[in-house]
């Protein structure tokens, strides 16, 4: 069973993706353990709490530096132990001793087809602001796993997303999720929890 723990700071809509998904039986083999998000608002520690799953919140603006906040999520990670860990629309930089102590076992969702579209600056509705004002055909998004860059680590799952005329940042942001986000995170973390995701020479092979 792959012990899960999601790190989140907004709605949540990955969140609740992945908790329908395995009350469904689209993921087995897993469960969701722990949610952590650094925003005390975030809806979606609301959405854990209504499920009955551990939630908290550690919050960079809690610590007296960086340096502190860091070593708090890492000691927090090593407590609830988990076999993955899954960055559903979290926005704080992930630090570098937890990378190299979650290496090929922490992912991430992305509102794009990397490497389009990503990397420092690309988060959130600015992703789609940039795919309407580039007028690109196709956008979609993709699930890797984290490595020490910015959406940088090898690809598990892509999936494409038609722009359409009139389309608007929040509207073509909402078709992502809908057709892509909320499909292939899901997917992903099955995929993992049932072993067929092997990385080879820095890329993906799902078996
Ligand atoms: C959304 O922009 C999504 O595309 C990205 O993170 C943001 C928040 O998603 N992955 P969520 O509703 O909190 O899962």
């Amino acid at each position: 069973m792959l012990k899960i723990a999601v790190l989140v700071s907004g709605g949540g809509t990955n969140l609740e993706a992945i908790l329908e998904a395995v009350d469904n039986g689209t993921i087995t083999n897993a469960r969701v353990e722990t949610v952590i998000s650094n925003n005390p608002n975030a809806y979606a520690l609301e959405r854990a709490a209504k499920r009955g799953i551990a939630h908290l919140c550690i919050s960079p603006k809690d610590f007296f530096s960086r340096d502190l906040f860091h070593q708090a999520l890492l000691e927090q990670l090593r407590a609830c132990a988990p076999d993955l860990i899954v960055l559903a629309g979290y926005l704080v930089v992930i630090p570098p001793e937890v990378i190299a102590e979650y290496k090929n076992r922490m992912i991430n969702i992305h509102p794009s087809l990397i490497p389009a579209f990503c990397g420092k600056g690309y988060y959130g509705l600015k992703v789609h602001e940039g795919v309407l004002a580039r007028g690109v055909k196709v956008t979609g998004a993709t699930v890797h796993f984290v490595d020490e860059g910015t959406d940088t680590g090898p690809i598990i799952l892509q999936r494409a997303v038609a722009v359409e005329e009139g389309d608007t940042p929040e509207i073509l942001q909402r078709r992502v999720m809908e057709q892509a986000e909320w499909k292939i995170l899901p997917e992903a973390i099955d995929l993992i929890a049932n072993g067929r995701v092997r990385i080879e020479n820095g890329r993906t092979r799902i078996g």
